[in-house]
């Protein structure tokens, strides 16, 4: 086999080239330490495009089984090196694959890219990685979602301040506040899904940009990657990165998710709400001060929606102006897309062991949700089922939130004559009314944090993840 004259060694295109790549060219060029990651896909995508062609009648039944076979141990050996092979000297994945195909078959290998160019090929591996990686994320959010609805379910009806503007606002379960961050997961995994679909198109067949002049069956090869479709517009095919874009997004919001949830974990655990204790596995200390437990997994979950949006700002950015159809901008899609994917299965994972791990201080919690008057909306309510018109329900609880604060006591505690000093029509019914059962269990709607209610949106949520 001869080396092509110029360029670098190996190189896919050195006919043309007299002259010897700049080392720095190829340092600014070369992509096989980034793009390693999808040599699995690029052998599978090879493998289903030797078949295409020999049914096209480029290859005999015998060369493509010969092909395919090597390719097959190829995957193999590929499998097992961990660091990229940057000592092959090949510019890319594409160009190693066939590099290593051709040394096993010698010219035989160099038949394999007949109609094919990297326009399509790379845009059909980056597209088969990303399938792959919305299952597994999908997989890691249910598994997150598990966590979160075991814990849940340990506390259905155990209180908890909720909050609005982080005031004290209403009481609601601890199963009712896991359960929120269960559907915000859950919008995730139907973004992942989503993103899947934009991804599940074949550009294979699209060539360098205009189409091959090959009769491929398109339709056959897409299927045979298990893509729904194949593209519809060869110029589009090869530059179109929207689907990375999509699965971006989905990243960033299921970090941003994440992020709220590290939040009020990280104020949970603080000395001054002492909600939640966490798990010394999760935890750090301070090289300074002894006493400290730091919460640095939840810190760095919280901290993980910077990489994503920024990966999705640099990939929008970088495919922003650029002219039809591939130019070598989009090379650079891939370092956000690996990182910001790698970096979301990580978080995914380590959030399920906090949670697996986190301990509820029950009683410190129903403190809270007794203190801090979140029982005023119910005197309210009370006032209305009286006939009062709520705007002045609102007005005399309101007023006897501050007879309370002056007295330094709960509603709950003022003495009655003070109630009917309000509003005659306050009885002795009403202390019943304002217990912290009471305040919860009448938030009896679909979707509200009654205990009943989360009893019963938690075991719909068991049922529909499994295993919980
Ligand atoms: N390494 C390239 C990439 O990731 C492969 C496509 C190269 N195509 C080309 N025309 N130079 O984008």
């Amino acid at each position: 086999m001869s080396e092509p004259a110029g360029a670098q060694p190996g190189a896919m295109w050195g006919g043309r080239f007299e002259g010897k790549a700049d080392e720095l060219f190829r340092a600014v060029n070369d992509s096989l330490g980034v793009d390693w990651e999808l040599v699995q896909q690029d052998i599978r995508g090879s493998i289903a495009w030797a078949h295409a062609i020999g049914r096209a009648g480029v290859l005999n039944p015998d060369e493509v089984s010969k092909i395919e076979s090597a390719l097959r141990e190829l995957a193999a050996e590929a499998a097992s090196i961990a660091e990229p092979p940057l000592s092959s000297g090949a510019e890319d994945v594409h160009s190693w694959v066939e590099q290593e195909l051709t040394r096993r078959l010698g010219p035989l290998g160099k038949k394999l890219h007949t109609g094919r160019s990297r326009n399509d090929q790379v845009a059909t591996d980056l597209r088969l990685w990303a399938v792959e990686q919305c299952a597994a994320r999908i997989v890691e959010v249910r598994a997150l979602q598990r966590s979160l609805v075991t814990l849940g379910a340990k506390h259905a009806a155990d209180p908890i301040p909720g909050y609005t503007h982080l005031q004290r606002a209403q009481p609601v379960t601890i199963g009712h506040w896991t359960l929120a961050y269960v559907e915000m997961l859950a919008r995730d995994i139907e973004r992942m899904e989503a993103a899947r679909s934009m991804a599940a198109r074949s550009p294979l067949g699209s060539a360098a940009l205009a189409g091959t002049t090959f009769p491929v069956d398109r339709v056959a090869l897409a299927s045979g990657l298990g893509f729904a479709e194949p593209t519809r517009n060869s110029l589009d095919a090869v530059s179109d990165r929207d689907f990375a874009l999509d699965l971006l997004h989905a990243s960033s919001v299921c970090c941003m998710h994440l992020s709220r949830m590290a939040e009020e974990m990280i104020i949970f655990a603080t000395g001054e709400f002492a909600f939640i204790t966490l798990d010394d596995s999760v935890t750090s200390g301070s090289s300074l001060m002894p006493q400290k437990k730091n919460p640095d997994a939840l810190e760095l979950i919280r901290a993980g929606v910077g990489r994503a949006l920024g990966g999705y700002t640099n990939l929008l950015t970088l495919l922003k102006g650029l002219t039809l159809a591939y130019n070598k901008d989009m090379q650079e899609d891939k370092p956000p897309v690996f990182d910001s994917m790698r970096r979301l299965s990580l978080l995914l994972r380590i959030a399920a062991r906090v949670i697996d791990r986190t301990t509820f201080n029950v009683a410190a919690c129903a403190r809270a949700a007794r203190g801090g008057h979140a029982n005023s909306t119910e005197l309210a309510d009370y006032l209305v089922e009286k006939g009062i018109p709520f705007r002045d329900a609102h007005e005399v609880a309101g007023k006897l939130v501050r007879e309370a604060i002056a007295r330094d006591c709960s509603l709950e505690d003022l003495p009655l004559e003070v109630f009917r000093k309000h509003h005659a029509q306050i009885e002795k019914d009403v202390y019943a009314r304002l217990t912290l059962d009471a305040v919860l269990a009448r938030r009896d709607v679909l979707g509200g944090t009654a205990p009943a209610r989360v009893k019963d949106a938690i075991a719909v949520w068991q049922r529909s993840l499994g295993g919980v």
